[in-house]
């Protein structure tokens, strides 16, 4: 029985876990250039911690697990956890990763064998030198090859996430529309969000979902895909080159009414909602393997989320935490 439903009736089944909140990448959005401090490491979680702690979230309802980072692939054993989580709980649907994509080629038969259902990898620009840019310093063929290993290895389907900021790409839309057709990956566009990036964020740094569409249609005859309310807030459509494209648009249009997700931070924070500092403690109720503790605490976090996020109230809102703390 699902045990995790919060005070408006939202039913939380998905849990996001960050695993490590570093990254081989720097990516200016993300990563912020300055003042920027790495958790410590007698603060973060062990592996013995997560599958504790996942043990509980799973008897109480969680069926959906994403492993995120930072990037998750720099930590030592992930896929030996997730082999782990995979053996232990077998309420679990589906476990799936976020990754920048860079180390696929050395772990997706690893991955593969330790039973990971699904890979989302981050991609932002197509172009060689702004991708370089962007990601300080890595190289673009290196994850189009992972991408390559991980379908070889029966990994499907892949999604790439791009998140689009007004200057930086919006003129590759229809590239990553060609780009989806030609290598049969799933490209979502994401509306930038102002949280934990060097790049200054305001309204006019957003490419709304309508305007994505806009761009899209007028190249392509576009075909909206039909969805479950719980199947993640992703819109998703076909094109007329075959393609699959998603639109995620938390600003512009928040899906906050059917969120099903929490997600767990590297050092052991519950944060019911992406985009709201309000988080509990974890940590030493899972170090203690207290587990009344700690199911009183996962329902308080849902007892602190609320209805929606208030970014578009704000112009200028703030975070503590940056995305590589959270995993998106
Ligand atoms: P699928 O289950 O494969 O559709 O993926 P997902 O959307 O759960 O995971 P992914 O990490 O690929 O998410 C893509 C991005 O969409 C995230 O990194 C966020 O930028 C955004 N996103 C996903 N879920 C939420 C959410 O609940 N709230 C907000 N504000 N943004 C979200
Ligand atoms: N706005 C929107 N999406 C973001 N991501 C990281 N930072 C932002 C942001 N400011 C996305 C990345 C990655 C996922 C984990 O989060 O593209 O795919
Ligand atoms: Fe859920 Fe918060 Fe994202 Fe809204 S902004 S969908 S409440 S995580």
């Amino acid at each position: 029985m699902n045990k995790l439903v919060d005070k408006y009736g939202r039913v939380y089944s998905y849990l996001r876990i960050s695993v490590t909140d570093r990254c081989n990448f720097r990516c200016k959005y993300c990563i912020p250039t300055q003042h920027f401090e790495f958790i410590h490491h007698h603060d973060i979680l062990s592996y013995e911690d997560i599958i504790f702690a996942l043990n509980l979230f799973c008897k109480i309802g969680i069926k959906k697990v994403r492993i995120t980072g930072g990037e998750p692939l720099v930590r030592k054993g992930i896929t030996n956890l997730i082999g782990e989580i995979r053996k232990k709980n077998k309420e679990i649907e589906e476990i799936t990763l976020t990754t920048n994509g860079s180390l696929l080629s050395k772990f997706s038969k690893d991955l593969k064998q330790a039973g990971i259902s699904r890979i989302n990898v981050s991609i932002d620009s197509l172009r060689t030198e702004r991708y370089h840019s962007i990601t300080g310093g890595f190289e673009l063929k290196n994850v189009i090859e992972g991408i390559k290993a991980a379908q070889n290895e029966g990994i499907l389907p892949i999604k790439v996430n791009t998140v689009l900021i007004r200057g930086f790409n919006e003129d590759e839309i229809i590239d990553f529309c060609n780009f989806a057709a030609d290598n049969n990956i799933n490209v979502r566009f994401i509306e930038f969000m102002p949280i934990g990036n060097s790049i200054e964020w305001s309204k006019d740094s957003v490419v709304s979902g309508r305007e994505i569409l806009d761009i899209i249609s007028e190249k392509f005859t576009i075909t909206k895909l039909e969805k479950h309310k719980y199947e993640g807030p992703s819109l998703d459509y076909r094109l007329s080159n075959g393609a699959k494209i998603g639109i995620i648009t938390p600003i512009s249009n928040h899906f906050c009414g059917s969120c099903d997700k929490l997600r767990l931070t590297a050092d052991g924070k519950l944060r019911p909602c992406l985009l709201s500092d309000n988080e509990i403690d974890l940590k030493k109720a899972i170090r203690e393997r207290d587990t009344d503790k700690l199911l009183s605490l996962i329902k308080d976090s849902l007892k602190i989320k609320e209805w929606s996020h208030k970014v578009s109230d704000h112009e200028s809102i703030k975070f503590n935490r940056t995305m590589s703390h959270i995993g998106g």
